[in-house]
């Protein structure tokens, strides 16, 4: 686990472009959850990615959606907000198995039991002061290998 200080909303979109640069260049079933309470940065750092994999415009949350599908140079991205969802089943109203291609980046991913142990890599913003401090640990052994490229 690596811990950093994100002292404004540059800094979080930093290390969205970092992460994304360090991905494979097929990240297709590839899944980051980003933790972190009300207005930590999950979405800024979501957002910083999905423009980092060459989207132009604008990345609505996914709040009321749940999800935001994209398709980015022939890569599946989907941007996940399970804040909604309240337990596992419900992830079939969102066709979960058919989202399982692409690359998953996924706020809110503690409302969903056992989706830890699925993922590659955790993204934990919280508070700390004006700015954010990240926590960016790895959780598979791909995600293992991803890290060690960009944490330095
Ligand atoms: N490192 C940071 N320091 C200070 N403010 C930040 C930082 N990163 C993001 N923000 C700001 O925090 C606010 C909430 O961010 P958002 O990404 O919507 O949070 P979340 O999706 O976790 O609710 C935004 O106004 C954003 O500009
Ligand atoms: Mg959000």
């Amino acid at each position: 686990m690596k811990s950093m200080t994100l002292a404004d909303e540059a800094a979080t979109e930093k290390l969205g472009r970092d992460l994304t640069a360090a991905l494979p260049e097929d990240a297709g079933g590839w899944m980051i959850l980003l933790r972190g309470e009300l207005g930590a940065g999950k979405s800024t750092l979501a957002r910083s990615m999905i423009h980092a994999l060459g989207h132009e415009g604008n990345v609505p949350s996914p709040t009321y959606t749940l999800v935001e599908p994209y398709h980015l140079n022939g890569l599946a991205v989907y941007h996940v907000d399970l804040y909604r969802i309240s337990e596992s089943s419900e992830l079939e109203f969102l066709g979960w198995s058919d989202l399982r291609d692409g690359l998953l980046l996924i706020e809110w991913p503690e409302r969903v039991e056992g989706l830890e142990a699925q993922a590659d890599v955790l993204v934990d913003l919280s508070y700390r002061g004006e700015g954010r401090n990240a926590e960016v640990s790895a959780i598979s052994a791909r995600g293992t290998v991803m890290l060690e490229a960009v944490l330095l």
